[in-house]
């Protein structure tokens, strides 16, 4: 952290009501390259959680009350501190989260979007009318916000999730609660910094840091004062914050686990289908839900894919992120990395041929090699569960119906690819994968002006774009009669 040029930026406290606060214990945070104490950090819990809370639901009316214009200001001031941030805050990041230093900075970019983009769209919140059944009657519809807002949000974007869920509920002139990764809290405190000097008043922005996930995540799914609640995490854990969020029938999105298909026909452009599959499944180490889980190839083009895409995965560099030239970083964890190689080992005592990779990389503990397996099916444990490293499990398909059928085969249904030439197989098959998010020809897909969001178990509700903003606002009916 000494190499910082705004040594402020470099917070250990939980950040609530505007004031730094500090507890009886520290959690410490480690950079998963080396395995290094980098902070000590205040460990807040449920004492904290609730002041968090009481204090957003102090400072609602104020900022619910300001005009979208002045919210709007704030939060272009913010978007601009960000930036003007950027490096040093791709820093923190990398050290806390391990990727490399242009994903890190790529990532800082792509979360200030998001309060830029929500920023303009606090303007644009208009509400309706609509031709009432009387004469005597008009009907209008207003929008407002839900109320206080809580998060909990990963380590495998420890800026960008935040961003994202924070742009859109400040916007609407709610206020918010969040609960970073205790793996990683020095990026949202960073922000909290910035928040403040970006003038946006005390209580609307508040970070507790603590790693009690299940004490804290009870009190910010159960409180009465809590609106709206809002996740970025596993399907599992979803499923019991869903379930504790029903007793006080919450407003809730979550954004939850994936087992993304990319789907290779014989008509792709099998070059830019390479390049978008590299793109696509080794961001982040593996570690991001709408990662490529499994590569479906049509087997007239299975060879020359594979050879292509084998010679691509050569070119990548393990390493820590911090050194120029790396493409893939540690694990979140050495638990994280023998996971990984538990799906390559089982799924290769099922059948599954290894082509490149497949161990530890002697970088460090948490470092897994980028891997290749084909023979692969959709049963083995490589592509029946969410890798979340950096294995590209290789499937064939016969035809478009079989490919379609393998891609919808999970209960995920977070993001989706696929590359061809044919405009009426574009159509069939964009209608015919149940996913949220589909990449065609494309595998980046994620940007603030686009809604971010999945089907059946990946989750409910979408961030960014138009669409984001909704989740945090109520419609109200207004009914005039005696006109
Ligand atoms: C995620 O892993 O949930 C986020 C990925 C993204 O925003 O592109």
């Amino acid at each position: 952290m000494d190499k910082l040029s705004d040594q402020q930026l470099f917070k250990q406290f939980s950040y609530i009501n505007g004031s730094w606060h500090s507890s009886e214990t520290q959690l410490e945070v480690t950079n998963p390259a080396t395995g290094e104490c980098i902070a000590r950090v205040s460990n807040s819990g449920i004492t904290e959680t609730n002041m968090a809370i009481k204090a957003a639901k102090n400072a609602f009316k104020m900022w619910s009350e300001k005009s979208a214009n002045e919210r709007a200001k704030l939060m272009r001031n913010w978007f601009d501190l960000l930036m003007q941030h950027q490096d040093d805050l791709a820093r923190i990041l990398t050290l806390e989260q391990g990727k490399p230093l242009n994903e890190a900075k790529g990532e800082i970019a792509y979360g200030a979007a998001f309060i830029e983009w929500f920023s303009e769209e606090a303007k644009r919140v208009y509400g309706d009318t609509i031709p009432a059944p009387a004469n005597d009657k008009r009907i209008v519809v207003i929008k407002q916000p839900v109320g206080v807002v809580a998060s909990i949000t990963p380590w495998n974007f420890p800026n960008a999730m935040i961003a994202r869920k924070a742009g859109a509920a400040l916007a609407a002139g709610c206020t918010f609660v969040a609960r970073p990764a205790s793996e990683t809290p020095l990026s949202a405190l960073a922000m909290a910094e910035l928040a403040e000097r970006a003038g946006i008043p005390a209580g609307v922005f508040n970070v507790v840091v603590g790693d009690d996930a299940k004490g804290m995540g009870k009190v910010l799914s159960e409180h009465p004062d809590v609106a709206k609640f809002t996740f970025t995490g596993s399907t599992a854990v979803g499923k019991i914050l869903i379930g504790q969020c029903a007793s006080t029938v919450k407003k809730v999105s979550m954004e939850l686990g994936g087992n993304a298909p990319f789907i290779v026909f014989d008509d792709a452009d099998i070059d830019a289908a390479v390049t978008g599959a590299i793109a696509s499944k080794y961001r982040n180490a593996g570690q991001t839900c709408v990662c490529t889980n499994r590569i479906l190839v049509q087997q007239n083009v299975v060879t020359e894919f594979t050879e292509k895409y084998t010679q691509a995965v050569t070119k990548l560099n393990v390493g820590d992120g911090t050194i120029e030239g790396i493409s893939i970083g540690p694990m979140i964890s050495k638990k994280a990395a023998k996971q990984v190689d538990k799906l390559v080992d089982e799924s290769i005592k099922a059948g599954a041929k290894l082509v490149y990779g497949g161990k530890f990389d002697s970088a460090g503990d948490n470092f897994y090699q980028p891997t290749i397996l084909t023979h692969v099916n959709n049963d083995m444990p490589i592509a029946s569960n969410e890798i979340f490293g950096p294995v590209s499990p290789i499937i064939s398909f016969a035809d478009e119906h079989q490919a379609i059928q393998l891609a919808n085969d999970t209960e995920y249904g977070l993001a989706a690819y696929f590359y061809s030439r044919d405009i009426g197989r574009i159509w069939r098959v964009s209608e015919g994968l149940e996913y949220g998010m589909i990449g065609v020809n494309e595998g980046l897909i994620s940007n603030a002006a686009a809604p971010f969001g999945g089907v059946k178990q990946s989750g409910n509700g979408r961030e960014g774009s138009k669409y984001g903003l909704d989740d945090y606002l109520e419609i109200k009916y207004l009914c005039m009669g005696g006109i």
